[in-house]
């Protein structure tokens, strides 16, 4: 229910007839999982759309009704894709969602217009708020919301790839890029979705904590499904991360604990050594089970910040599930 509306939401922005664009918007299309590389219709294959979700089940949640929030909901959606063509372009990385990437498939100056058109799609989306009913003072506060998840994302990203560089990355640092190129949409999310049912500053508040540390618990299993992952589940490449010299949290572990122990194993090969020549360093230093903690503290804070609300109904029993999902996935 929720994921075909949100599929119809989207759909209609993406309908544009100009042939001479048709292949333009093809690649949007191939990467939001409608059509292959020949533009043919295919079996819905574009992720999992947990932030569309994410927005809508608050909405629900506190008003009884995930309607008014279509339109923030396709909103935030498109600015994950944007930042996943633009993502895949800067991490090299060849596949996703089990497919060849779209710079792989069109070339990286086309990626980039096709990253930028979805983001500019964005903002079209959001306007839609402003249909008759829709309040000026709403769109003006969402579209602030938004613009501040881009800003923090992109900032994020520029952490994730200035931390390639070094090895003295610590917990907390890497907390900070997390939140930002990560859990700061999942955040914009809930907070679109809670803005669109209350003024109540205290439930929407709560729903963003609950965002935010559901973004860090998922952003962890993300690291962690990058290395210990099966490519067939995640679609994407197992292994790539470490061969770039990412400072996923797992590493970001293993570098501590190394200097703990006055190692420097890590820092003699990182950056230079593949999975193989890693991956019994990380299992002797118990990285894994680091990690899977951290993600389960900060699933434990999420629903906490959900029981704060005070609100049961089916759409927040939707939400726990989620916060349940997210870390217990493996794709
Ligand atoms: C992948 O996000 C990028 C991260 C922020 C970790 P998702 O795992 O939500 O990607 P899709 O949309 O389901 O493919
Ligand atoms: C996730 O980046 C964050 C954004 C795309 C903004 P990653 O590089 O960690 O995610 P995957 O593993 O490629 O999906
Ligand atoms: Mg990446
Ligand atoms: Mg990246």
């Amino acid at each position: 229910m929720y994921l075909t509306a949100i599929e119809e939401e989207i759909q209609s922005l993406l309908a544009e007839q100009d042939p001479t664009l048709t292949s333009f918007y093809g690649m949007m299309r191939y990467h939001l999982g409608w059509v292959d590389e020949n533009l043919q219709p295919i079996k819905a294959q574009g992720g999992k759309r947990i932030r569309p979700l994410l927005c809508l089940l608050v909405c629900e949640a506190i008003s009884g009704d995930y309607r008014p929030a279509l339109p923030a909901a396709a909103a935030v959606e498109l600015v994950h894709n944007f930042s996943l063509i633009h993502d895949d372009i800067e991490d090299k990385s060849p596949r996703r969602r089990g497919r060849a990437t779209v710079w792989q498939v069109w070339g990286v100056p086309q990626a980039i217009n096709a990253g930028d058109a979805l983001l500019a799609l964005a903002y079209l989306a959001l306007h839609r708020l402003s249909a008759p009913g829709g309040s000026p003072r709403l769109v003006a506060q969402a579209t602030q919301i938004l613009n501040q998840a881009c800003l923090d994302l992109c900032e994020g990203q520029y952490l994730d790839i200035a931390f390639q560089e070094r090895t003295d990355v610590t917990e907390k640092v890497y907390l900070t890029m997390a939140k930002k190129k990560t859990a700061s949409l999942l955040e914009c999310a809930a907070h679109l979705g809670a803005i669109l049912a209350t003024r109540k500053k205290r439930i929407i508040e709560t729903y963003r904590g609950y965002a935010q540390n559901l973004g860090l618990a998922f952003q962890i299993t993300d690291d962690l499904l990058g290395i210990w992952g099966e490519k067939e589940r995640t679609g994407k490449v197992v292994g790539e991360d470490i061969k770039a010299g990412k400072k996923s949290l797992p590493v970001v572990y293993a570098f501590e604990e190394e200097r703990r122990r006055g190692l420097r194993r890590l820092e003699e090969i990182y950056g230079e050594a593949d999975l193989d020549a890693l991956l019994p360093i990380l299992e002797e230093l118990k990285v894994k089970e680091l990690c899977q903690e951290r993600a389960r503290h900060f699933q434990k804070k999420a629903l906490e910040e959900l029981e704060r609300t005070g609100i049961d109904n089916r759409a927040q029993r939707h939400l726990r599930d989620l916060a349940l999902f997210l870390v217990e996935r493996r794709f």
